[in-house]
């Protein structure tokens, strides 16, 4: 549909008739020739704003998927890079895909549900990318308070995300019309499957970070024009 080794429409309507971690389990090894995956430009923007390689002890990939972040991490970390993911297919993915020469930095990749992570000041840094529409609104302050949980003090938190596009925008009225249909397959199917659009975004996200204990550092001259909406936020652990 996306591209000629990419999954066809069939394929993709019964990844999302699928809970979302089986609806990944099986897009998982077409997944990087979708347009799901996060382009470099994105990751590229969002290094840029993150220090220079090494500086980093150990990072954290939430979300980590087929691991389109895994190699800024371990650019910008010297001791541990951590891929967390529910999708065990993503991860086989992500797996084959590693860098392991002697002088890479060593990758961990965990199956598990980002909302349930346990770490406690493990972290100096974590990111994800193309991943927070699969958090529903209920649970951000529980995915906040893990990431928190997570981070040594000084740690950050970061992530690429915008404001509210117009209501008259094609970006605004596409998503709600992806986001409704989604809502109506929730009602109908179970599991459902989590996905939506505009979620996370500025200034509302900054103001839960606040209220979770970090300081909120936005970067709005970080991508050109035609994707100079996107805003890279840095949010700091006090
Ligand atoms: C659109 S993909 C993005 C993957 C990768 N970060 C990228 O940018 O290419 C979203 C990923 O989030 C994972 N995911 C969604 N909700 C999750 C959760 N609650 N815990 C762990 N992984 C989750 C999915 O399994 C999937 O691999």
């Amino acid at each position: 549909m996306f591209h000629p080794q990419g999954p066809t429409f069939w394929e993709l309507a019964q990844q999302c008739l699928s809970s979302t971690e089986r609806g990944y389990d099986l897009l998982a090894p077409k997944f990087d020739v979708t347009p799901f995956r996060t382009p470099d430009f994105v990751i590229e923007g969002l290094a840029r704003c993150l220090g220079p390689p090494q500086s980093v002890d150990d990072g954290l990939d939430l979300c980590c998927g087929t691991g389109a972040a895994i190699p800024l991490l371990q650019t910008l970390c010297r001791r541990r890079v951590v891929g967390i993911d529910f999708s065990q297919g993503m991860l086989d993915v992500a797996r084959s895909r590693l860098t392991t020469s002697v002088s890479a930095t060593p990758v961990e990749l965990l199956h598990a549900n980002v909302l349930d992570m346990t770490f406690d000041r493990e972290f100096d840094l974590a990111i994800t990318v193309g991943s927070l529409g699969h958090i529903l609104k209920r649970d951000e302050p529980r995915f906040v308070q893990r990431i928190h949980a997570a981070l040594r003090p000084g740690g950050r938190f970061a992530f690429v995300t915008s404001t509210m596009p117009p209501w008259w925008s094609r970006r605004y009225l596409l998503s709600r019309a992806f986001n409704g249909a989604m809502h109506i397959r929730n009602l109908l199917v179970r599991p459902p499957f989590v996905m939506f659009y505009l979620t996370f975004l500025l200034p509302d996200v900054a103001r839960l970070l606040e209220s979770h204990g970090f300081k909120v550092a936005v970067h709005d001259d970080v991508y050109p024009v035609p994707f100079q909406e996107l805003r890279v936020v840095v949010a700091t652990r006090k």
